[in-house]
């Protein structure tokens, strides 16, 4: 067997940067990335044959932990059928009905096969839908890699972002707006300037992609006001959130009701999987029915479709969200102990290293992430994989024990104070 180090060489070689995700190979923390073998509950296993206990749950679908018996029955019994028709499958009306229950507010929804593609297709229909082209987001929100959404403030707040990749064009750039997170006063001024031709704004209601970072009270209603009072629409990117603190979205908890609705990761049980969802209004806009163009060979994809089934039924079923919220708290209590600043929210946390509580990007960059980096790599030499980043989110899974929790905090003890 080839060891992680063999397999990253290889990989590099037919494989920009030897992976097929940026963040997968650990530039932030330093190191070689672990190849992995498998994973099962909790835990997964490195070609090294290491075996870890796992808190990044393939960055948030894992909600069920590795392999559940159940998902994976579900899908070998529909793979045995036929992997993909092209064409409409039953199991596409159940999801879809799954969804539209489970979040009260979703008229309908269209499958789509990452969460990127339902935030593409979120914004295209609210521009198509308002006649406009702006579209608001925050700093540090991350809603997918295409093009209008990798846009990331610089000081430019009142006259559009800048681009945080290269290829995408000044065009684009110039119709995307960015404020901070969590400042009311700077999207206020956006709206004060640009109301009229302002389509939608597009947030994450719990960020999760500078660490876990709150709404602050307010933020989310003064969004549903502004964009109420404008005629925009709101766009709530539940990517991570959907599924994950409760068997809905995030908007349905706080009752905040967004007009567009994206979703991904856990409604498809570890499956390759996205959706848009909203009113009939709204919807009823995209092709076949109306003007906006949005299509895929492997939308609706039976495979995927049946671990999101499976998935959420099990969710609806079990409803393990208590029991993850009680463990993802010993961990906050037992590293405050250890004099760590842990953030959490239901099963999602992030241990800041940092003095200053983080409310947007500009905190959140000021964390130490050197100190992050010699965390991660502790851990993993105790037996623990965390997100290889301090701007991502670790996630605690219904297959995590509560003594496997107590393992966790315990290591963290022999870890020096981090500030
Ligand atoms: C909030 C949010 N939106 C969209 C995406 C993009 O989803 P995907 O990686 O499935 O394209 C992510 C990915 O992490 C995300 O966290």
């Amino acid at each position: 067997m080839n060891s992680s180090a063999d397999l990253y060489q290889q990989a590099c070689a037919v494989i920009p940067g030897g992976v097929n995700s940026p963040v997968r190979a650990w530039h932030s923390v330093g190191g070689i990335p672990l190849h992995i073998e498998s994973g099962s509950g909790s835990r997964i296993t490195t070609v090294d044959g290491t075996e870890l206990i796992d808190f990044c749950g393939s960055w948030g679908p894992l909600i069920l932990g590795h392999a559940h018996p159940r998902v994976v029955a579900a899908v070998a019994k529909v793979a045995e059928k036929g992997l993909t028709f092209g064409a409409t499958t039953p199991a596409e009306i159940k999801i879809a009905r799954l969804l539209t229950d489970m979040i009260p507010y979703l008229d309908m929804v269209r499958l789509v096969n990452s969460g990127t593609e339902a935030a593409m297709t979120a914004i295209r229909l609210a521009r198509g839908f308002t006649g406009r082209s702006k579209i608001v987001k925050f700093d540090g929100c991350y809603h997918g890699h295409s093009d209008s959404m990798l846009v990331s403030a610089g000081s430019g707040l009142l006259t559009g972002g800048i681009a945080s990749s290269a290829g995408v064009s000044d065009a684009t750039t110039r119709e995307v707006l960015v404020a901070p997170y969590n400042d009311i006063e700077a999207v206020n001024e956006l709206f004060a300037k640009h109301g009229h031709d302002i389509a939608a704004i597009i947030v994450e209601p719990v960020a999760g992609n500078m660490g876990l970072v709150k709404p602050e009270k307010g933020f989310l209603e003064c969004l549903r006001e502004i964009t109420n009072s404008h005629q925009s629409l709101l766009v709530f990117d539940e990517v991570i959130t959907g599924f994950r603190l409760a068997p809905t979205s995030y908007g349905a908890i706080c009752g905040i009701t967004p007009d567009l609705t994206c979703l991904g990761k856990i409604i498809g049980g570890g499956m390759p999987i996205g959706a848009v969802g909203g009113t009939k209004a709204i919807m009823e806009q995209l092709a076949p029915l109306g003007s906006v163009y949005q299509a895929g060979t492997l939308s609706g994809n039976p495979v995927a479709v049946a671990a999101g089934i499976e998935t959420l039924e099990i969710l609806r079923e079990t409803k393990p969200y208590d029991e993850i919220q009680k463990k993802a708290q010993a961990i906050g209590a037992g590293l405050s102990s250890n004099g760590l600043h842990c953030c959490k929210l239901g099963g999602i946390f992030t241990f800041f290293f940092s003095k200053n509580p983080v409310s947007n990007l500009t905190d959140a960059k000021l964390c130490d992430t050197k100190k992050y980096a010699e965390f991660f790599h502790f851990m993993i030499s105790k037996g623990f994989y965390l997100p290889p980043s301090q701007f991502e989110v670790a996630f605690v899974s219904a297959a995590h024990s509560d003594h496997e929790i107590s393992l966790f905090v315990n290591a963290t003890k022999d870890f020096q104070t981090p500030v």
